[in-house]
């Protein structure tokens, strides 16, 4: 995919690694749109880039829809949507309530699949779906059940989706980061993070991401052998 000129919505264009993607694909010449929950960090990255922006929550699947439709009209057409929202919860299997593990899926899992499924009614066959799940997708983690549990729900509905639409074209890119540089841990909904590995510099994996689109991989991903990004597919 050519990247230049191409149409994308950065869903989660309010954290690190959301904002650092949407500054990359807007370098790379490709008309982005960005959504967030925060009012303030939303407003202020599409002020810097002079883009078009939406809020919404993805515990809410409607303000996932309008976003998308707003978006996409405002693009004037859709080729990518690029789905970064998440959040994590720390916690063995016992520790995490039923609530708050409801609160994870609907922001992990249910958000983004309102996400895709009102792209995929902009989208043209041959568009692109990036969706982050994480390390834990493939190697589900002690002390991140619940969060190894949404983030592997994520990878499946994105594989299925990739298996259901490969003969019409559709590029599903599931990403896959060991654990990076963005503070992400200090903002869970619950609990404390078992010790973690050195992080990995999220801008090196926001230009996997982007050779993974102009190539038109299915997976980027964290190799534990050589311990470097691989893309595959
Ligand atoms: N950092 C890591 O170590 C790591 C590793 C593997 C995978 N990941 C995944 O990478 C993605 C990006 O995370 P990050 O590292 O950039 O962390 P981050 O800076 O904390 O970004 C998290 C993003 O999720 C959004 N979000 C959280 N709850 C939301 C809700 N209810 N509705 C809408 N948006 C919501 C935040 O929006 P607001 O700021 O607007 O509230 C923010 O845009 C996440 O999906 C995460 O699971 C991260």
């Amino acid at each position: 995919m050519d990247l230049n000129g191409s149409r994308v919505i950065v869903a989660g264009a309010t954290g690190e690694f959301g904002a650092t993607l949407s500054r990359e694909l807007a370098g790379a010449g490709a008309e982005v749109g960005v959504m967030g929950r925060d009012a303030e960090k939303l407003e202020s990255l599409a002020d810097e880039l002079g883009i078009p922006s939406a809020r919404f929550d993805a515990t809410d699947t409607q303000s996932c829809r309008r976003g998308v439709d707003a978006l996409a009209a405002a693009l004037g057409g859709l080729d990518v949507l690029a789905v970064t929202a998440g959040v994590a919860a720390f916690g063995e299997a016992t520790e995490v309530s039923t609530e708050t593990v409801g609160e994870l899926f609907a922001v992990n899992v249910l958000g983004p699949i309102a996400l895709i499924d009102a792209a995929l009614g902009h989208l043209p066959e041959d568009g692109a779906v990036v969706a982050l799940s994480a390390i834990v997708a493939e190697y589900p983690t002690a002390g991140l059940s619940a969060y190894s549990a949404s983030k592997s729900a994520l990878s499946a509905y994105v594989t299925a989706l990739r298996r259901e639409r490969r003969k019409r074209g559709l590029t599903v890119l599931d990403v896959r980061p060991p654990h990076m540089d963005t503070a992400f841990s200090d903002r869970a909904l619950t609990g404390d993070p078992p010790p973690l590995p050195d992080p990995v510099d999220h801008r090196d994996v926001v230009a996997a991401v982007l050779d993974a689109l102009r190539e038109g991989r299915r997976e980027v991903a964290w190799d534990l052998k050589s311990k470097a990004l691989v893309a595959r597919g």
